[in-house]
């Protein structure tokens, strides 16, 4: 069974699934909080990025040459239009444990680091507050796109708290020190505008209907392309990102020499020489 066809199998309590044209859209639902990470939420989205982790660009069968690229793109969003997500679960926290908390945000690590090593790219669909965990989640992803009335911060501190789901080390690769410093220093929220402003969102679009288009246009312009060079791409990426500049380099230079083996490759040149649109095989 394709990727595709696990994922149309699951039964979700706080997440909405659809999938169309290759594109997965996984909106998170707990109306009643905002559709903030509670437990159950990050599980469910484990076991969602989970089995996509395992499967895509992976054989579609034992020895077989076909890969599974069933689905090429994801967008993560909430539902409702008030929230993306209001954050971790404050009414969880309120109780927990030392040993409860070490749990709870080294899973939502786990979990954050699968989406940023998806062999396809994921764009967080921010329609309304990002705050804490929802702005840590959306940073996790490849881009976010926020739609007006998108309200982000790392409000955490109000509450005792620090942006412990990523959030003092990825806000500053988003935004550079000073800004990340501000912002999680006050626990201020920003509009859409001021986050595309210093660089946290990649496009604002004036509405949700807007937002969910742009993030599905994207991902097909992206699907449209080679599976194998997209997930080589953002391994690059990801690897500059992570490590100092002469290994980013390095690792460049690994994925970029890769792409040497693939058929992708053969087929995207061959078809430019031969003026032909790319039929890419995906290996
Ligand atoms: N956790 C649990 N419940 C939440 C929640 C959260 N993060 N955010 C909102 N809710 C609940 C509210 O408690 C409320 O429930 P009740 O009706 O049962 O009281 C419901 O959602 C609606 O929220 P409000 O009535 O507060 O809505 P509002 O429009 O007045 O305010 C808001 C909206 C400004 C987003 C406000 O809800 C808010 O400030 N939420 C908390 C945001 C926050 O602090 N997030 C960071 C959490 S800590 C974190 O994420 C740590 C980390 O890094 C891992």
């Amino acid at each position: 069974m394709s990727a595709a066809e696990r994922v149309a199998a699951l039964r979700l309590e706080t997440l909405e699934l659809h999938l169309t044209d290759s594109i997965l859209t996984i909106a998170v639902h707990r109306p009643e909080a905002l559709n903030a990470l509670a437990p159950q939420v990050i599980a469910e989205l484990r076991e969602v990025f989970g089995l996509l982790r395992e499967r895509l660009g992976r054989p579609l069968v034992a020895d077989g040459e076909d890969l599974d690229w069933s689905i090429r793109g994801v967008i993560l969003t909430g539902t409702g239009g008030k929230a993306f997500i209001a954050g971790a679960d404050i009414k969880t926290m309120q109780t927990m444990t030392v040993d409860d908390a070490r749990v709870y945000a080294s899973e939502a690590h786990e979990l954050f680091s699968w989406i940023e090593t998806l062999p396809v790219p994921v764009v967080a669909a921010v329609n309304g507050y990002a705050l804490g965990g929802g702005c840590e989640i959306a940073m996790a992803c490849d881009v976010i796109y926020a739609s007006e009335n998108a309200k982000f911060g790392q409000p955490e501190v109000a509450l005792g708290l620090i942006p412990g789901f990523g959030g003092c080390a990825r806000l500053q690769q988003y935004v550079g020190i000073a800004h990340a410093r501000e912002l999680i220093f006050t626990g201020r929220h920003i509009d859409a505008l001021e986050a595309e402003r210093i660089g946290l969102v990649a496009r604002v679009l004036p509405d949700t209907g807007a937002l969910a288009e742009a993030a599905r246009t994207t991902l097909l312009q992206s699907a449209a392309q080679s599976p194998v060079a997209v997930s080589l791409a953002k391994r690059a990426i990801r690897a500059a990102q992570a490590l100092p500049t002469d290994q980013g380099i390095e690792a460049e230079l690994e994925a970029f020499v890769e792409c040497f083996e693939s058929d992708d490759l053969r087929e995207g040149t061959t078809a430019f020489v031969e003026k032909r649109k790319p039929q890419f095989p995906g290996r």
